[in-house]
């Protein structure tokens, strides 16, 4: 269930401590050896704590800062999780052609498609003053990728969200399977 990347890592990171005399005959020196290469793992931000609703949450308001509104006054953030833990931000941008607006949600999607990121396990999206729960184009484009993914949603306003799947939030979908893709 790990990301070749990791995998790669992982393995260079245990032959590296092989080589340096480390080992895992004794339920001791397996110890020590883990810590280490956990230590590497870390360091290189493939592998840590997965963050909490919360924490992810805390992310969507920060982003909500960077939205770009100046039509509908409506700030919106979101923060992506992946299954490595990584963490992708976004906000909503507007435009004086009002239909070319993106959504906070896309704008995260975006930024983790480029970094290579596409197997996510959870996204919070919040309002300022009021919930953003995501748009029916949102739903869509999340689901695209795992419709298990859960969805933390609330306003920075109280801090206070509420917690779904997407498919409870788009049930039925219409995905890749549907044109014999796995997504
Ligand atoms: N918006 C989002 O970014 N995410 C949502 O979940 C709901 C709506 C944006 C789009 C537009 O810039 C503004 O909110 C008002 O519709």
């Amino acid at each position: 269930g790990h990301s070749l990347e990791r995998e790669i890592c992982y393995l260079a990171a245990h032959s590296f401590f092989h080589l340096f005399g480390y080992d895992h005959m004794t339920d001791e020196d397996k110890r020590v050896m883990r810590e280490k290469e956990k230590l590497v793992m870390k360091a290189m931000n493939l592998e840590g704590e997965f963050m909490t609703n919360d924490q992810l949450f805390e992310r969507a308001c920060k982003a909500l800062e960077k939205a770009y509104v100046p039509y509908s006054g409506f700030r919106v953030g979101a923060c992506l999780l992946d299954a490595d833990g990584n963490a992708f931000d976004g906000c909503n941008f507007e435009n004086a052609s009002y239909g070319a607006a993106i959504c906070a949600e896309r704008c995260a999607v975006s930024n983790a498609i480029i970094s290579g990121s596409r197997r996510f396990v959870a996204i919070a999206v919040a309002g300022e003053e009021v919930d953003a729960w995501p748009c029916g184009i949102c739903r869509q484009v999340l689901s695209e990728f795992s419709q298990d993914m859960i969805v933390i949603c609330g306003n920075a306003c109280s801090r206070e969200y509420a917690v779904k799947k997407l498919a409870e939030l788009l049930p039925m979908n219409f995905g890749p399977a549907q044109l014999g893709k796995n997504g």
